[in-house]
Protein backbone atom coordinates (compact mmCIF):
# COMPACT_ATOMS: atom_id res chain seq x y z
CA UNK A 1 0.00 0.00 0.00
CA UNK A 2 1.22 3.58 -0.54
CA UNK A 3 2.12 5.00 2.71
CA UNK A 4 1.06 8.58 1.29
CA UNK A 5 -2.39 7.05 0.83
CA UNK A 6 -4.98 7.99 3.38
CA UNK A 7 -6.54 4.95 4.71
CA UNK A 8 -10.54 4.75 4.33
CA UNK A 9 -12.62 2.89 7.57
CA UNK A 10 -15.86 1.78 7.34
CA UNK A 11 -18.30 2.00 10.54
CA UNK A 12 -20.49 -0.72 10.61
CA UNK A 13 -23.63 -1.04 12.88
CA UNK A 14 -25.55 -4.47 14.06
CA UNK A 15 -28.84 -3.53 16.06
CA UNK A 16 -28.69 -6.79 18.07
CA UNK A 17 -32.74 -7.40 17.74
CA UNK A 18 -32.27 -8.17 14.35
CA UNK A 19 -29.67 -10.86 15.01
CA UNK A 20 -31.04 -14.56 15.63
CA UNK A 21 -27.66 -16.71 16.67
CA UNK A 22 -27.45 -19.65 13.69
CA UNK A 23 -24.53 -21.40 15.38
CA UNK A 24 -26.25 -24.90 16.42
CA UNK A 25 -24.77 -27.23 14.39
CA UNK A 26 -22.23 -25.00 13.01
CA UNK A 27 -18.15 -24.86 13.18
CA UNK A 28 -17.37 -28.10 13.06
CA UNK A 29 -13.55 -28.66 14.24
CA UNK A 30 -13.90 -25.03 15.75
CA UNK A 31 -13.04 -24.85 19.61
CA UNK A 32 -12.52 -21.61 21.29
CA UNK A 33 -10.68 -21.26 24.27
CA UNK A 34 -11.00 -18.15 26.49
CA UNK A 35 -7.36 -16.30 26.19
CA UNK A 36 -5.48 -16.36 29.52
CA UNK A 37 -3.10 -13.51 30.50
CA UNK A 38 0.32 -14.71 32.00
CA UNK A 39 -0.30 -17.68 29.16
CA UNK A 40 -1.37 -16.74 26.17
CA UNK A 41 0.36 -13.38 25.22
CA UNK A 42 2.98 -14.94 22.99
CA UNK A 43 0.46 -17.04 20.82
CA UNK A 44 -1.49 -13.85 20.09
CA UNK A 45 0.75 -11.95 19.48
CA UNK A 46 2.30 -14.60 16.43
CA UNK A 47 -1.15 -14.67 15.29
CA UNK A 48 -1.92 -11.46 14.64
CA UNK A 49 1.32 -10.62 13.16
CA UNK A 50 0.68 -13.66 10.51
CA UNK A 51 -3.02 -12.92 10.07
CA UNK A 52 -2.04 -9.07 9.63
CA UNK A 53 1.21 -9.42 8.14
CA UNK A 54 -0.31 -7.46 5.25
CA UNK A 55 -2.22 -4.58 7.45
CA UNK A 56 -0.24 -1.73 7.68
CA UNK A 57 -0.38 -1.08 11.16
CA UNK A 58 -1.48 -4.10 12.78
CA UNK A 59 1.11 -6.70 11.08
CA UNK A 60 4.14 -5.80 12.77
CA UNK A 61 2.81 -5.66 16.88
CA UNK A 62 5.48 -6.29 19.23
CA UNK A 63 4.88 -7.17 22.68
CA UNK A 64 4.36 -3.95 23.72
CA UNK A 65 2.11 -2.77 21.93
CA UNK A 66 -0.46 -5.90 22.19
CA UNK A 67 -0.12 -5.74 26.19
CA UNK A 68 -1.13 -1.75 26.11
CA UNK A 69 -4.15 -3.02 23.54
CA UNK A 70 -4.66 -5.74 26.11
CA UNK A 71 -4.88 -3.09 29.07
CA UNK A 72 -7.30 -0.78 26.89
CA UNK A 73 -9.45 -3.03 26.40
CA UNK A 74 -10.27 -6.03 28.29
CA UNK A 75 -12.79 -5.95 30.53
CA UNK A 76 -14.64 -9.53 30.85
CA UNK A 77 -12.80 -12.90 30.35
CA UNK A 78 -15.28 -13.63 27.62
CA UNK A 79 -13.77 -10.47 25.75
CA UNK A 80 -10.99 -12.20 23.91
CA UNK A 81 -11.09 -16.09 22.43
CA UNK A 82 -8.47 -17.98 20.50
CA UNK A 83 -10.06 -20.50 17.75
CA UNK A 84 -8.80 -23.40 17.39
CA UNK A 85 -9.43 -25.55 14.29
CA UNK A 86 -8.90 -29.45 14.41
CA UNK A 87 -6.97 -28.87 17.59
CA UNK A 88 -4.40 -26.32 15.82
CA UNK A 89 -4.26 -22.22 17.15
CA UNK A 90 -5.75 -20.76 13.80
CA UNK A 91 -7.31 -17.52 14.31
CA UNK A 92 -9.09 -15.15 17.19
CA UNK A 93 -11.79 -12.40 18.47
CA UNK A 94 -11.40 -9.69 20.50
CA UNK A 95 -14.42 -7.25 21.73
CA UNK A 96 -13.85 -3.84 23.51
CA UNK A 97 -17.09 -2.09 24.59
CA UNK A 98 -17.55 1.84 24.77
CA UNK A 99 -19.62 3.80 26.92
CA UNK A 100 -20.67 7.26 25.81
CA UNK A 101 -23.09 9.35 27.71
CA UNK A 102 -24.36 6.20 29.18
CA UNK A 103 -24.87 4.66 25.12
CA UNK A 104 -23.53 1.43 25.59
CA UNK A 105 -21.80 -0.21 22.07
CA UNK A 106 -19.47 -3.33 22.03
CA UNK A 107 -17.05 -3.14 19.23
CA UNK A 108 -15.95 -6.40 17.16
CA UNK A 109 -12.29 -4.94 18.04
CA UNK A 110 -9.88 -7.46 16.02
CA UNK A 111 -10.60 -11.06 14.37
CA UNK A 112 -9.20 -13.05 11.86
CA UNK A 113 -8.07 -16.57 10.63
CA UNK A 114 -4.67 -17.74 9.40
CA UNK A 115 -4.70 -17.27 5.73
CA UNK A 116 -4.35 -21.42 4.80
CA UNK A 117 -7.69 -21.27 6.39
CA UNK A 118 -9.46 -19.06 5.39
CA UNK A 119 -12.72 -19.76 3.46
CA UNK A 120 -13.91 -22.50 5.40
CA UNK A 121 -16.35 -20.76 7.15
CA UNK A 122 -14.46 -19.71 10.36
CA UNK A 123 -14.47 -16.49 10.13
CA UNK A 124 -18.34 -17.10 9.83
CA UNK A 125 -18.37 -19.18 13.12
CA UNK A 126 -16.16 -16.36 14.97
CA UNK A 127 -18.26 -13.22 14.25
CA UNK A 128 -21.45 -15.63 14.87
CA UNK A 129 -19.81 -16.51 18.32
CA UNK A 130 -18.95 -12.79 19.34
CA UNK A 131 -22.53 -11.62 18.42
CA UNK A 132 -23.28 -14.12 21.01
CA UNK A 133 -21.40 -13.01 23.65
CA UNK A 134 -22.14 -9.58 22.81
CA UNK A 135 -26.19 -10.17 23.36
CA UNK A 136 -25.32 -12.29 26.43
CA UNK A 137 -24.24 -9.07 27.59
CA UNK A 138 -26.72 -7.29 27.05
CA UNK A 139 -25.84 -4.79 24.52
CA UNK A 140 -28.35 -3.93 22.09
CA UNK A 141 -25.82 -2.69 19.12
CA UNK A 142 -22.63 -4.10 17.74
CA UNK A 143 -19.88 -1.86 15.90
CA UNK A 144 -17.54 -3.49 13.83
CA UNK A 145 -14.81 -0.56 12.06
CA UNK A 146 -12.81 -2.52 9.00
CA UNK A 147 -10.84 -0.72 6.38
CA UNK A 148 -13.04 0.19 3.12
CA UNK A 149 -10.55 -1.95 0.96
CA UNK A 150 -11.43 -5.36 2.86
CA UNK A 151 -13.53 -6.46 0.65
CA UNK A 152 -14.10 -10.33 1.97
CA UNK A 153 -14.28 -8.79 5.86
CA UNK A 154 -17.23 -6.37 4.53
CA UNK A 155 -19.22 -9.29 3.05
CA UNK A 156 -18.17 -11.04 6.15
CA UNK A 157 -20.23 -8.43 8.01
CA UNK A 158 -22.56 -7.46 5.90
CA UNK A 159 -23.60 -11.28 5.65
CA UNK A 160 -24.76 -10.67 9.02
CA UNK A 161 -26.84 -7.87 8.78
CA UNK A 162 -24.38 -5.00 9.52
CA UNK A 163 -24.88 -1.76 7.83
CA UNK A 164 -22.78 0.80 6.87
CA UNK A 165 -22.38 3.32 9.53
CA UNK A 166 -19.97 5.96 8.26
CA UNK A 167 -16.00 6.45 6.81
CA UNK A 168 -13.35 7.88 8.56
CA UNK A 169 -10.14 8.69 6.65
CA UNK A 170 -6.70 8.02 8.59
C1 LIG B 1 -12.13 -11.58 6.97
C2 LIG B 1 -11.82 -13.00 7.42
C3 LIG B 1 -11.91 -13.06 8.93
C4 LIG B 1 -12.86 -13.95 6.81
O1 LIG B 1 -12.63 -15.23 7.36
P1 LIG B 1 -12.95 -16.57 6.55
O2 LIG B 1 -12.78 -17.69 7.50
O3 LIG B 1 -12.19 -16.61 5.29
O4 LIG B 1 -14.50 -16.32 6.21
P2 LIG B 1 -15.59 -17.44 5.93
O5 LIG B 1 -14.97 -18.62 5.28
O6 LIG B 1 -16.38 -17.66 7.16
O7 LIG B 1 -16.47 -16.69 4.86
C5 LIG B 1 -17.38 -15.71 5.30
C6 LIG B 1 -17.72 -14.76 4.19
O8 LIG B 1 -16.57 -13.99 3.88
C7 LIG B 1 -16.57 -13.73 2.49
N1 LIG B 1 -15.41 -14.40 1.88
C8 LIG B 1 -14.71 -15.48 2.32
N2 LIG B 1 -13.72 -15.78 1.47
C9 LIG B 1 -13.80 -14.86 0.48
C10 LIG B 1 -13.04 -14.63 -0.70
N3 LIG B 1 -12.02 -15.41 -1.06
N4 LIG B 1 -13.38 -13.55 -1.46
C11 LIG B 1 -14.42 -12.75 -1.14
N5 LIG B 1 -15.17 -12.95 -0.03
C12 LIG B 1 -14.87 -13.98 0.75
C13 LIG B 1 -17.83 -14.31 1.91
O9 LIG B 1 -18.88 -13.34 2.01
C14 LIG B 1 -18.12 -15.43 2.86
O10 LIG B 1 -19.46 -15.80 2.90
P3 LIG B 1 -20.01 -16.92 1.86
O11 LIG B 1 -19.14 -18.13 2.04
O12 LIG B 1 -21.40 -17.12 2.31
O13 LIG B 1 -19.87 -16.29 0.51
C15 LIG B 1 -10.42 -13.48 6.92
O14 LIG B 1 -10.32 -13.22 5.55
C16 LIG B 1 -9.26 -12.83 7.63
O15 LIG B 1 -8.84 -13.28 8.69
N6 LIG B 1 -8.69 -11.74 7.04
C17 LIG B 1 -7.53 -11.04 7.62
C18 LIG B 1 -7.88 -10.33 8.91
C19 LIG B 1 -9.01 -9.36 8.71
O16 LIG B 1 -9.12 -8.70 7.69
N7 LIG B 1 -9.90 -9.26 9.74
C20 LIG B 1 -11.08 -8.43 9.66
C21 LIG B 1 -10.82 -7.02 10.04
S1 LIG B 1 -10.44 -6.83 11.78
Amino acid sequence: MDARRKRRIVRYELPLKQYLSDLPGKGGGCKLVLFQRGRDESLLLALNNQIFSEHPDQGSWNMDTLINKLNETIKFDSDLQILHYEGEPSGFIWLKHHDQSGFAVCEIFVMGVLDKLRGLGLGKYLVSSALDVIKKLGYSTAWVYTDESNTRARKLYESFGFRFDFIEEL
